[in-house]
């Protein structure tokens, strides 16, 4: 890269850098990656452990597609402040029965980069797709996204050893979807699983803007008091009427999905997940650019049971180390509302002075 130079001596405040890349999404919106500065230019990067999803049946493995999710976030984050966010990789499993709360994913250094006039825009207005992105449970127009954004889809995931397929069959996308519903009814079947949901749900914006995390009845569309309702008497949503009832309320929030996209390839190990993350954001950031919203299915993926239902209905080649790791509604929808983030700082292990001495 070269031409104009950005002032290479600017001082970069960590927490400038996390202002935005806290903006990352996570699954349930736990927030679980903390960054540690050891010097101006260099940090380690955590998943805080307690913040993880550890009850369904993938949800180790999720975290680190997490990881990756992030690391892709800082780059893009990292590069509009002209800087280079170069990785260390610890592939490490993750612990959660471990007495260390915090798991070491990544060393980062920020090297500084010249961009010339035309990557630097370039890369602010990368900065602006994180800044605007949001996971969109609207209902979708009934619009097929276009072959050039499935194109582009395709050539982020077969760059980086994935392959990326979709439908827009009738019957199939019906079919998925409601996969997609009965996995919440039997998820909430799983005591641990429920728990953990129970945790992140935010039933009021009150409640939702003093944790600034989890998932919001808002963000869900679903109205707090009733979702509060549902939760409360997981018993009655197999009962014929109530049920019913509480099923329509939840798929009328999938009203007009036209098309479906899943992302298949290796899924082997804390590797391959970190990648499979990394790319999954790469998509969703460039659908993004091109007006396509996304809702990840992620629950889909890490239910055993609605796994083989999908994977089965779509005919994934799984196996040898491969798996359909990530499937998702995509299309357009009016813009979906915020999730909230937890402040910068919340997101910065404060033991600066104790590293750096
Ligand atoms: C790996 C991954 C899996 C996800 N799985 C689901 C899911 O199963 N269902 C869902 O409604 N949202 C899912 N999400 C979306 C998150 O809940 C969402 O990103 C988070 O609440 C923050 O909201 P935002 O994307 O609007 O910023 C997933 C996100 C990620 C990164």
């Amino acid at each position: 890269m070269n031409g104009a130079t950005p002032n290479p001596e600017a001082a970069v405040v960590w927490s400038e850098i996390v202002g935005d890349a806290r903006l990352y999404p996570s699954p349930h919106n736990s927030q679980p990656v903390k960054l540690r500065p050891t010097t101006a230019r260099t940090a380690e990067l955590f998943y805080d452990l307690d913040l993880g999803l550890p009850a369904e049946s993938f949800g180790i493995p999720f975290a680190h597609v997490c990881a990756g999710v992030f690391l892709e976030t800082l780059r893009v984050v990292a590069l509009a402040a002209g800087f280079e966010a170069r990785e260390t990789l610890d592939h490490a499993e993750m612990d959660f029965e471990g007495e260390d709360r915090l798991h070491r994913f990544a060393r980062v250094t920020l090297v500084p980069v010249e961009l010339d006039p035309e990557q630097k825009l370039e890369a602010e207005i990368a900065l602006e797709r994180i800044r605007t992105r949001r996971t969109s449970r609207r209902p979708y127009r009934r619009a097929s996204v276009p072959a050039e954004a499935i194109a582009a889809a395709e050539r982020i995931c077969a760059d980086a050893g994935y392959e990326f397929r979709h439908t827009g069959d009738r019957a199939l996308v019906r079919r998925i979807v409601h996969v997609n519903q009965a996995t919440l009814f039997d998820d909430l079947e799983n005591d641990a699983v429920y728990d953990e949901i129970m945790t992140w749900l935010r039933f009021s914006k009150r409640e939702a803007a003093e944790r600034a995390d989890g998932l919001s009845a808002e963000a869900m569309l679903l109205p707090g008091r009733i979702l509060r309702f549902a939760m409360a008497h997981r018993g009655m949503w197999r009962a014929p009427v109530v049920g019913a009832a509480i099923r329509g309320v939840y798929l009328n929030t999938m009203r007009g999905v036209h098309e479906l996209g899943w992302i298949e390839g290796p899924f082997d190990g804390p590797r391959d997940y970190i990648e499979a993350g990394r790319t999954f954001m790469r998509v969703w950031l460039e659908l993004h650019r091109r007006g396509v919203v996304l809702h990840p299915f992620g629950t889909v993926i890490t239910n055993p049971r609605s796994h083989v239902l999908f994977a089965e209905a779509v005919g994934a080649r799984e196996g040898e180390g491969r798996m359909a790791w990530m499937l998702f509604r995509l299309g357009y929808s009016a813009y979906p509302p915020l999730a909230l983030r937890r402040a910068a700082e919340a997101m910065i292990l404060d033991d600066r002075k104790e590293e750096t001495r």
